[in-house]
């Protein structure tokens, strides 16, 4: 008998990342980290922090530095060892009666929360990908979105996020991953307080920190204490919650609102550039990857492997099938060595 809040035999593989497409000296358009190393000024904080290794982890600067950050009170901010263990967090500390995953998204919330034995509906957006309200059951009282959703590089509209949220006693987690990208994060709910409501960020992608793990959940103060009686101990290393407080420096906030900029210009220019080799980006991508869908997805992702380029394959997503690819954006020399490659196939 399948245990309950299983996956289908049938499913994707839900625990499939880009980061098992990358090695053997591919050139990476398949993790959507940027960079390859943390910024120097960065660097050096996290090989400073080193020194307070021999004390535990004491959070409450970063907890405070989140807080003034987005304007919310230290009691809403719990830093995690990444978004990804913020999923797991939610899956241990809330009992949903009805748990939706709006799909195609990144799939870890929904491994998580059938990992704790909780089962899980899909609401599986179609055509442009837009978030529809109306596609949530009225009873749904857990519901999990990604914004901008990864991997269709979908913006959906704070208010239409608020919407879902309006209904008493249901919790709505919005996974902002990548929300900067976004110039200026018009649709952020990060500086919203509203009961049932929670936001996850991560450092991860922008600061590529991939192998620090350092992220955080906003969320009413009760939910806080929940979720931090759900994580080990110390979870959080001293030199994630030091990347975690300077990131949230103005300084930082700037460098990064200047790289989102120069992002949306070069990821608008590949599009475009790919839907001249036949490669139909989700229009109106706003985070820093292209969902592009191609008759012959899987063997053109064959044959770029075999040019030494790996893209993300789109399959392993619910609601994406195989004509689906997943592409970073990098630097625009980068980006053109992948256009070449495609040009040399003949596209
Ligand atoms: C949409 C999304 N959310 C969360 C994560 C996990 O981020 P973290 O490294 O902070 O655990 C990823 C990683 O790929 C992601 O794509």
């Amino acid at each position: 008998m399948e245990a309950a809040g299983a996956a289908m035999p049938t499913d994707p593989d839900l625990r499939h990342h880009g980061d098992a497409e990358v090695g053997d000296g591919l050139v990476d358009f398949a993790v959507n980290v940027r960079g390859v190393a943390p910024p120097d000024w960065l660097a050096r904080r996290l090989r400073r922090s080193i020194e307070d290794l021999a004390r535990y982890p004491d959070p409450a600067r970063a907890r405070h530095a989140v807080a003034r950050r987005h304007g919310r009170t230290p009691d809403e901010v719990l830093p995690t060892a990444g978004a990804a263990e913020a999923f797991v967090l939610l899956a241990r500390a809330l009992t949903p009666r009805r748990a939706v995953v709006v799909h195609p998204q990144f799939t870890e919330p929904e491994a998580a929360l059938r990992a704790a034995g909780h089962p899980v509906e899909r609401v599986v957006l179609d055509g442009d990908f837009k978030l529809d309200p109306g596609r949530i059951p009225p009873d749904a009282d857990l519901v999990m979105i990604g914004n901008p959703t990864n991997p269709t590089s979908v913006l959906h509209s704070a208010a239409e996020i608020l919407d879902v949220c309006a209904r008493p006693g249901r919790t709505v987690v919005v996974d902002e991953a990548f929300m900067d990208c976004v110039p200026g994060e018009p649709e952020t709910l990060a500086g919203v307080s509203a009961p049932g409501l929670v936001v996850l960020r991560s450092l991860t992608k922008t600061w590529a920190l991939a192998g620090l793990r350092a992220g955080y959940v906003l969320a009413p103060p009760p939910l806080i204490t929940a979720l931090s009686e759900a994580q080990p101990l110390w979870a959080v290393s001293t030199p994630a919650l030091v990347a975690i407080e300077a990131c949230c420096e103005p300084a930082a906030l700037a460098e990064a609102g200047a790289w989102a900029a120069a992002l949306g210009v070069e990821r608008d220019r590949l599009a475009g550039e790919l839907a001249l080799r036949g490669l139909i980006a989700v229009p109106g991508a706003r985070a820093s990857f292209l969902c592009v869908r191609t008759p012959d997805a899987l063997d053109l992702r064959e044959r770029l492997r075999e040019r030494g380029y790996a893209v993300r394959r789109g399959d392993t997503f619910p609601g994406l099938g195989p004509d689906w690819l997943r592409i970073a954006v990098r630097d625009r020399a980068a980006n053109d060595t992948l256009l070449e490659a495609l040009d040399d196939l003949g596209r």
